[in-house]
């Protein structure tokens, strides 16, 4: 019977996979496993190796994902894709010490508990050596998700764990699937406090490939606590959407400014000219940051910026409209009726943009089959 499912998200990691299949085959001798690579369709042909070693050995499968990215979501759909009652979530690059598994699998078992943390901060855990700044942001940040949110282990951002899969099951559906960290996501969306044990290890050294942890992991680690804590209310991509149209007024005063200062453009005119450079702004910063995991390039870019303009243009007209008549009609004050007006506008650039400008991309249709005659049918 199988006992345990490694998932291992990947991102250009090519060359670590066949090694970390060799070593986990080798420390996971005797107890009946399988591998689930999660790949989001890495440019360097990492699918492609873990497809070859899977001809080989039907104990490797590989998920490839097409126009997403994520970690953490990625790792939520390598566990549903697997099967055995207990699941480990492995990063695929061999900083995380596969030894510790038989002995992450006992203390399950041992302490009945329904989460094993690989922890760097407790009892022999460590850092290698990983640099001075990303260990002080790794401690800061533990301390701010242990304290925003329950989370009773001693390394909350850790990507190493251990979890049986009844627990994840039961908060699977309200796991928010935003950027890496997962275990953080599963302590604080399980409809129960998860009963936590740890397995101190030294987080290794990466030899091949680069890390994937830039600063858009901050904003996301931020987007995660939120969505944790008022996410129950607003959705926090409406609070990420609100922020760069905050900005985006900015954006907006400048440009009509310098227009109005240095151009011979009437004010209309100029007012024209800022307002569709701040809608192309806007998009440009939501692409990045927003829908960071949908984000669209090239033809698709162009297409959804026409798109977004269309649809914030639609918004303006919404904006005014409510706006005036909330002041002509039911005299509300001139700050009400242009705040209700903003947010009306606001809410609809945000809700049509998110179905129709970075709605989640189905796969590509499959062909029409061709409808050919059956031969035993007509026989
Ligand atoms: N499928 C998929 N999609 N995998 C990804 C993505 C993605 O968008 N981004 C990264 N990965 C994979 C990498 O290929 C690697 O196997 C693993 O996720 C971890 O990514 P790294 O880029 O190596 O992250 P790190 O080493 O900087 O961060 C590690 O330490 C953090 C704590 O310090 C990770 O273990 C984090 O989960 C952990 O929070
Ligand atoms: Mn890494």
């Amino acid at each position: 019977m199988l006992q345990l499912s490694v998932v291992v998200p990947t991102f250009r990691e090519r060359e670590n996979v066949p090694v970390l299949v060799a070593r986990l085959a080798e420390t996971l001798a005797g107890i009946p496993y399988e591998i689930v690579f999660v790949d989001d369709d890495s440019p360097d042909g990492t699918a492609e190796a873990a497809r070859a070693i899977a001809v080989a050995d039907p104990r490797v499968r590989c998920v490839q994902r097409i126009g997403r990215r994520g970690l953490s979501s990625a790792v939520i759909e390598g566990v549903l894709a697997s099967a055995a009652p207990v699941v480990v979530v492995m990063d695929g690059d061999l900083q995380h010490d596969e030894r510790i598994l038989p002995r992450m699998l006992e203390r399950l078992r041992a302490d009945a508990a329904d989460v094993v943390v690989g922890t760097r901060y407790a009892g022999g855990g460590g850092f290698g050596d990983l640099s001075g700044t990303r260990v002080g942001l790794s401690r800061l940040a533990t301390r701010v998700a242990r304290r925003t949110l329950r989370a009773e282990t001693s390394d909350p951002m850790s990507g190493f764990f251990m979890v049986r899969r009844d627990a994840f099951m039961e908060a699977v559906r309200d796991l928010s699937g935003i950027g890496f960290k997962i275990l953080l996501d599963l302590l604080a969306s399980s409809p129960r406090p998860l009963k936590v044990a740890e397995e101190p290890y030294s987080f290794r050294a990466r030899q091949a490939g680069e890390s994937k942890l830039d600063t858009m992991a901050l904003w996301e680690f931020g987007m995660l606590l939120l969505d944790k804590t008022v996410g129950r209310f607003v959705p926090v991509r409406f609070i990420a959407f609100a922020l760069i149209g905050g900005i985006g007024v900015g954006v907006h005063m400048a440009i009509l400014a310098t227009l109005l200062a240095v151009s011979a453009l009437a004010f209309a005119a100029a007012h024209t000219v800022a307002t569709v450079a701040t809608m192309c702004a806007n998009f440009a910063l939501n692409n990045a940051i927003t829908y960071r995991d949908r984000r669209l390039k090239g033809s698709a870019f162009v297409r959804g910026l026409l798109g977004f303009v269309a649809i914030c243009s639609v918004g303006a007209l919404a904006n005014v409209g409510i706006a005036a008549v909330l002041f002509d009609r039911f005299e509300t004050t001139w700050w009400a009726s242009a705040l209700a007006g903003i947010l009306a506008g606001a809410v609809w650039n945000f809700a049509v943009s998110s179905i129709y400008t970075w709605r989640p991309r189905p796969p590509r249709p499959a062909p029409a089959p061709v409808l050919r005659p059956d031969p035993a049918r007509s026989l």
